[in-house]
């Protein structure tokens, strides 16, 4: 039986951000999740000087902090822009993890999905409102779709009603957006609390809410017990010593020093450390006892930690640093970057492909500016046997050397790897014959592929990533 209770809220009121931060709390820490949390809420990326201008700093500072997170990976400067970069969803996998309810009842939620034929959220408390930790879609007709880490008002959802009014079945009447429908039921631990909500999203094309209500509550409400038989029988992890979260090579100017430790406590908790003592994290951390206490301290006050017992545990506001933008991608848009160093570095086309059918299909495509570059867009769709992408998608061959698709042409192809290490894209170069180095070019392309693999790796721990 799951003995630890396995929700923590954030704490209700009042929100952090109106009270003052105590004494002891670590200024730098603060203004570095501040960052984070505005360009989460941006979607992901915001222009330096947007930053500075809803965040309050000087534009200085969000200079500094935006290099540190770029050196640390947790964010990509290009030109005038910051964005989130896939390495920083390690800190939403360790509240995922440490949560245990995705990992748990993910499949079930998944298994209703497919039933329905319908979207199915699961979504715990943060404070007053609602935060999503698993997302099943099967969106047509929405304009929106909410994603893992998403927040939504308590009053202004279905399981926002079912854990502020007790409910147990909550319709949302199209309270989040126009055509969108929701009802959604509790799931309690053996202990009887609310953990979770299990929500079926539609749209009014599809269903109006009564009649979403009518036609899902049966499956719901068997698909809910079997999450609490789930809970139920679940055995608590074997609590393990502390995990060490190394250092980042390069240590950090001083002036921000304390948000790249801070960051580093986060990632110290999983599934089997869900509640770490001071003790513990400074262990694993390397951090002296008070470094570590102060940062707990800032964490407690913006209510991303609570204390449970002799220990710490983290809440769901820790989705907020960096999770829904990161988990509504695909793997060309994490392969963008990657991409376009790769193409500067050996100075050819490089590119991503999928099979389609028969063919391979050309799912990004970054080409070096010059007269005579290859002209393969986006969207293209050639013969797998004709193409080097279509022999490592079709074959398996790791490098694949093919003469083609046109005259003169010659492409390497690598494959990319999913975390069940299935194939999932073929990674290729293609340029004119005689400039041709296929074994320098595999080289590269392992290497760009390795990179590409770990930030998928990161990404599609607790969320689905299109390969396409
Ligand atoms: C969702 O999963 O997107 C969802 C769930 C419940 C709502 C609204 C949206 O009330």
């Amino acid at each position: 039986m799951l003995e630890v209770p396995t929700v923590p809220t954030a704490p209700t009121a009042p929100s952090p951000s109106v009270t003052d931060p105590p004494a002891e709390a670590v200024a730098p820490l603060i203004r570095g999740l501040d960052v984070l949390r505005h360009l989460t809420d941006a979607d992901g990326t915001l222009a330096l000087a947007e930053l500075a201008r809803v965040s309050g700093l000087a534009r200085a500072t969000v200079d500094r902090i935006c290099a540190t997170l770029d050196r640390l990976g947790h964010v990509r400067l290009d030109g005038r822009d910051a964005t989130l970069a896939p390495p920083l969803m390690a800190v939403a996998n360790a509240c995922l993890d440490a949560l245990r309810l995705p990992g748990l009842l993910g499949p079930l939620a998944d298994r209703l999905a497919d039933d329905l034929d319908e979207s199915v959220s699961l979504a715990v408390p943060d404070g007053p409102d609602i935060r999503f930790v698993h997302q099943v879609l099967r969106r047509r007709a929405l304009s929106i779709s909410f994603r893992v880490g998403d927040l939504l008002p308590g009053e202004g959802s279905a399981p926002g009603l079912v854990f502020g009014r007790g409910l147990p079945l909550a319709v949302d009447d199209q309270l989040v957006e126009p055509g969108l429908v929701a009802v959604a039921v509790p799931v309690r631990d053996p202990a009887g609390r609310v953990v979770c909500a299990v929500s079926v999203v539609s749209h009014t094309s599809r269903h109006t809410a009564a009649d979403l209500a009518g036609a899902v509550a049966e499956p719901l409400v068997a698909s809910v017990r079997a999450m609490e038989s789930v809970l139920a029988e679940a055995v608590p992890p074997a609590a393990e010593p502390p995990r060490r979260v190394p250092a980042a090579e390069e240590e950090p100017p001083a002036v921000v020093r304390s948000l790249a430790r801070g960051l580093r406590i986060l990632t110290a908790f999983d599934a089997a450390r869900p509640v770490l003592t001071l003790a513990q994290i400074a262990e694993a951390t390397g951090l002296a006892r008070a470094t570590a206490r102060r940062a707990l301290i800032t964490y407690e006050h913006l209510g991303h930690v609570v204390r449970d017992g002799r220990g710490y545990r983290l809440t769901p506001r820790v989705l907020a640093l960096g999770c829904a933008p990161l988990s509504r991608t695909t793997l060309p848009r994490i392969a963008a970057p990657h991409l376009a160093a790769l193409s500067e570095r050996i100075g050819e086309s490089v590119g991503l492909s999928v099979p389609d059918g028969e063919s391979v299909r050309c799912t990004a495509r970054v080409a070096p500016r010059r007269v005579m570059s290859v002209d393969i867009g986006v969207g293209t769709r050639l013969p797998a046997d004709a193409t080097a992408a279509g022999r490592v998608l079709a074959d398996g061959a790791d490098p694949a050397v093919t003469d083609g698709p046109e005259d003169g042409l010659r492409s390497v192809a690598v494959p990319i790897l999913d975390r069940a290490g299935r194939v999932v894209s073929a990674l290729d170069v293609t340029a004119h014959r005689r400039r041709g180095e296929p074994d320098a070019w595999a080289a590269a392309l392992h290497e760009t592929a390795a990179r590409i693999a770990a930030d998928l790796h990161v990404t599609s721990r607790f969320v689905s990533v299109p390969a396409h």
